[in-house]
């Protein structure tokens, strides 16, 4: 039984979240957690200024005008209406990639699980049979979320990247509800 509901692949409801196309005025909420201390240490930008928020809003509303169409949305509080990170699939040459963003103030409470677990119902829907992740190695939060929703490793960039002042891999992983029709080796 599906943890979403979608009206169409931009409107999805999950229990507690809305996930929905951004819209430019979204820049000011994407900025104030994009430049907290606590999400700049976890990402490999430095600092966040308006005029990167605003990129990077335009960069998710370019995505559903893409061909093939990238799933960019913002993540909202239902209860409050409040944006709270963004969560996104897109396709690519081997399936599907997802990513999500979770402002500080608002983790662990398992917003992150339930955003991901939506993307991967919308996957479903959309007839994704491989859908993939990327995360830093360090980024444990990530990781164990990726494992709990059925992920499983399957590779490490070997191209590391120095992110304020330390080396930094990442790690590819692989859903594995459909391993068997992708070949991949059974879990031991
Ligand atoms: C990764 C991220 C999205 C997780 O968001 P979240 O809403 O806190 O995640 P959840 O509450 O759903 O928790 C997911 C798992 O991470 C664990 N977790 C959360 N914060 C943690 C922390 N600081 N240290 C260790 N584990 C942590 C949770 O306990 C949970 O695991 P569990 O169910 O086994 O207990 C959030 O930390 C974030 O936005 N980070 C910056 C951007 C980023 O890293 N994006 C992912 C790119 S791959």
């Amino acid at each position: 039984m599906p943890a979403s509901r979608s009206t169409s692949p931009a409107r999805t409801l999950t229990a507690r979240l809305l996930l929905r196309p951004f819209l430019p005025s979204d820049w000011r909420a994407v900025l104030a957690y994009q430049s907290d201390p606590r999400y700049l240490a976890r990402s490999h930008w430095k600092r966040r200024t308006s005029r990167d928020a605003k990129a990077f809003v335009a960069m998710m509303m370019r995505g559903w005008r893409a061909r093939p169409r990238k799933f960019c949305h913002a993540v909202v509080l239902r209860r409050t209406g409040a944006l709270i990170g963004n969560a996104s699939l897109r396709p690519g040459r081997t399936g599907a990639d997802i990513g999500y963003e979770i402002a500080p103030d608002f983790w662990r409470r398992g917003y992150a699980t339930e955003a991901a677990r939506a993307l991967l119902d919308l996957g479903r829907r959309l007839g994704f049979t491989r859908i993939e992740a990327w995360c830093w190695s360090d980024n444990l939060p990530s990781r164990r979320l990726l494992r709990k929703l059925g992920f499983r490793q399957v590779g490490v960039d070997a191209r590391f990247r120095k992110v304020h002042g330390s080396w930094r891999g990442r790690r590819r992983f692989v859903h594995v509800e459909n391993a068997a029709r992708i070949g991949m080796p059974p879990r031991t």
